[in-house]
């Protein structure tokens, strides 16, 4: 069986792999079944880690994706029906850390149905998307930030009574606008310090990329790409990539809510996270002085009630 390639695969999600066939290494290059289609492991075995490094063959991989993401997906459903929170979040997290890690391997194509599950969950029991943003983190990264932004944007749009349909395009919008960062390097994502005007200018690229790379995934629609490519804009012109000064709905509600996430969540070595008032305060200052819109700015306000 060499010669074929094989992608090992997370222990974290062999729970999930039914219909996709797993491989192990007996020689270095050589592989051979665990467990054939149709199968699963049982979770004694998993929890025990009782298996050898597993694999699935390379053309296997966007099924492969399909299936964490139902499995994903059934567990968000489940979390969010016995309340738990916590679990949706952590289920969420580890869905988008997977999305970011390698946009391109599948994952992404199947995120309007993770949307479907969450909507319709908090639909029913909005009390859960509150607490779902001030659920603190330990580590707050790239994924953390880009689920709450996501819950807050959730919350907008329940409170401002946009439609299903929209909420689940705003939502996957929110989710997936900094999808560009998994192109930039990460010792810029990470420095413990101000970005130097050289880093910023890369930083600057990731609306670009992750817009890009959200149109490459023709089920997601050119509508879900404008909130990655337009939420460093601002309206009198001075953000970036353009600098435009029309900017779409979603580019500005996403705008708003993402310096809102970061100054209230992201503690850097040269700034603390700000408390909810003091950040509101800032980008009040920031709508005074013509960057966000001010009926956009209030009802977000009023959906943090
Ligand atoms: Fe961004
Ligand atoms: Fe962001």
């Amino acid at each position: 069986m060499a010669g074929r390639l094989y992608i090992p695969v997370r222990s974290s999600q062999l729970q999930y792999y039914i219909r996709v066939p797993l491989f192990f290494e007996t020689a270095p290059g050589v592989y051979q079944l665990y467990k054939s289609p149709g199968m699963g492991i049982s979770d004694v075995r998993i929890r025990q880690a009782m298996h050898p490094r597993l694999y699935i063959q390379q053309n296997d991989r966007m099924a492969a994706a399909a299936e964490v993401q139902k499995g994903f997906n059934r567990e968000i459903a489940r979390s969010i029906e016995t309340g738990d929170v916590t679990s949706v979040k952590a289920s969420l997290c580890s869905l988008v850390a997977e999305t970011l890690a390698e946009p391109r391997a599948g994952m992404l194509q199947s995120l309007p149905q993770t949307m479907e599950v969450l909507v319709s969950g908090y639909s029913k029991q909005p009390g859960l998307l509150r607490m779902f943003a001030t659920i603190s983190n330990k580590d707050y990264s790239t994924v953390i930030h880009s689920v709450n932004v996501m819950a807050l944007t959730l919350g907008y749009c329940f409170h401002s009574g946009v439609s299903l349909r929209e909420t689940r395009r705003l939502g996957l919008s929110a989710l997936l606008h900094d999808v560009g960062k998994s192109e930039i390097p990460s010792d810029i994502l990470q420095a413990p310090r101000k970005l130097t005007d050289k880093e910023f200018e890369i930083m600057k690229a990731h609306p670009s990329i992750g817009s890009r790379i959200i149109k490459e995934i023709n089920r997601l629609g050119e509508d879900i790409a404008l909130g990655a490519l337009e939420h460093h804009e601002k309206l009198d012109g001075s953000g970036y990539p353009k600098g435009m000064l029309n900017i779409s709905f979603s580019g500005q509600i996403i705008g708003i809510i993402d310096c809102y996430e970061a100054l209230t969540n992201e503690d850097r070595p040269y700034r603390r996270a700000m408390d909810p008032l003091e950040t509101l305060n800032i980008i009040k200052s920031d709508v005074e002085a013509g960057k966000f819109d001010r009926t956009l700015f209030e009802k977000f306000c009023y959906s943090l009630l």
